[in-house]
């Protein structure tokens, strides 16, 4: 069997069928943010899913990678402890300011999702409150594909419909009002975002300022102000997800820093490790670490992966911290916005676009029409043609670079996107 054979009969990819739509390219090294597939280079424009944040291969990360996997790739976390975690953990304190002081390791974002409502719900058992056992979120959200994960995903677009007799029932507020609205409609918004809340919701769990699988929606940092006034106020825990938006995506360092805002629990995800190992962390504050903790929340956190706080990806994690700590992407994150910007600007008047919009590294043109399979993979191909990868999904041709792409780059990814949307309408 050849490997196209193995490949299209024989795995699945995500979100597919068996065999799939189309031929998946072959993607055989990755450098900088170029992947090479069949002779040829692709500047990966999706960061491989948010997480090659630095680009593929960063010599610094790779670095650590070797030197780990010479002296302990994996160990179990239940009793031992190694010097990667405890140094990754202090870099992952120093980034949130110590505003967030307890760190439970897990293997990817969904996982990550499932500890933190875990964690939510211990610690209202713990603070005197087992009947708060629900959760609220706003509408478009994404968080993940385990079933926890899923029971806040968007009830619409979040695959609910295939899950409706075992997804725990949550509750949900509309969408958040999308960036640039006026004070008054955020207002009215919050208010009623409150009136949600009854006596047996635990936490607000939400994507802050970019929503992301969920439809690519931006809202104003002034919202999560808001929010975690109504949390307060109720006494519910805030969850913040930056699986996708935390290290530098937004132009900050965390998006719910950039307003102002400390969550109670935060999850990251993706470019922890710079995209070259999973992993993925919820961090807590002290007060839902004792909550927890006491003889009411359970006593300890009641969750613990084989493969928690693997060594070798929190080496690499480590390393790719360091970068983020360094800053050089508050310089280039804000020159790619700006060069999405203009390179997109474009498509804003062409029949068939809905709209186009850019926030840090993020650059999203959405669709009048949703693409269908065919169109997914024509728009893929003109991309391709332009020597970009990208990948296209529902109303939504969007982008989110590496922060080492060059002026050059950006505009080759612009060129890649301009063609997947002429593809994608009518003419
Ligand atoms: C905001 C957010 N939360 C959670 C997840 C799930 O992460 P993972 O795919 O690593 O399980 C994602 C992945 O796209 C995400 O964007």
């Amino acid at each position: 069997m050849t490997a196209a054979t193995v490949d299209a009969h024989h795995i699945w990819h995500p979100y597919s069928a068996v065999p799939g739509p189309r031929e998946n390219l072959r993607v055989t090294a990755a450098k900088g943010v170029y992947l090479t597939v069949g002779g040829g280079q692709l500047i990966d424009g999706m960061s491989s899913w948010w997480a090659a944040a630095h680009g593929h291969r960063h010599p610094g990360i790779i670095a650590a990678a070797h030197r780990q996997l010479d002296v302990l790739p994996h160990v179990m976390f239940g009793g031992l402890t190694h010097d990667p975690a405890v140094e990754l953990t202090g870099k992952l304190l120093d980034l949130t300011d110590d505003a967030l002081t307890k760190v439970f390791y897990s293997d990817s974002g969904s996982v990550a999702v499932e500890v933190a409502v875990k964690m939510a719900l211990q610690a209202q058992k713990g603070l005197g409150h087992p009947e708060r056992t629900r959760l609220l979120t706003w509408r478009s959200g994404y968080h993940g594909d385990t079933f926890g994960a899923m029971s806040v995903c968007d009830p619409s677009g979040g695959m609910h419909s295939l899950w409706e007799e075992t997804l725990t029932e949550q509750v949900f507020a509309p969408a958040p009002p999308v960036r640039g609205s006026s004070a008054a409609e955020q207002d009215a918004y919050l208010r009623t975002f409150g009136d949600h809340i009854d006596g047996t919701v635990a936490a607000v769990i939400i994507e802050p300022v970019v929503q992301g699988a969920g439809g690519m929606r931006f809202h104003d940092a002034a919202l999560l102000t808001g929010l975690r006034e109504i949390c307060d106020r109720h006494g519910v825990l805030l969850i913040a997800d930056e699986i996708a938006t935390g290290f530098g995506r937004t132009g900050e360092v965390f998006a719910t820093s950039g307003a102002g805002v400390t969550p109670d629990i935060l999850c990251v995800g993706k470019a922890l490790t710079g995209g070259v190992m999973t992993l993925a962390a919820t961090l807590a504050t002290d007060g839902v670490a004792d909550a927890v903790s006491s003889p009411a929340g359970g006593g300890a956190l009641m969750h613990g992966p084989t493969f928690m706080a693997n060594p070798l990806a929190c080496a690499v994690a480590g390393a790719s911290l360091d970068l983020v700590a360094s800053g050089y992407w508050r310089g280039t994150v804000p020159r790619i916005e700006g060069e999405l910007d203009a390179g997109l600007a474009p498509l804003r008047d062409v029949p068939g676009v809905a709209d186009v919009r850019v926030l840090g590294a993020i650059g999203v043109v959405e669709l009048e029409q949703p693409l269908d399979d065919a169109g997914m993979t024509a728009a893929t191909d003109a991309a391709i043609d332009q020597g970009v990868w990208l990948r296209p999904f529902g109303r939504l041709v969007y982008c989110m670079p590496p922060f080492t792409c060059t002026s050059d780059e950006v505009a080759a990814i612009c060129r890649g996107i301009r063609a997947a949307v002429w593809t994608a309408v009518p003419r």
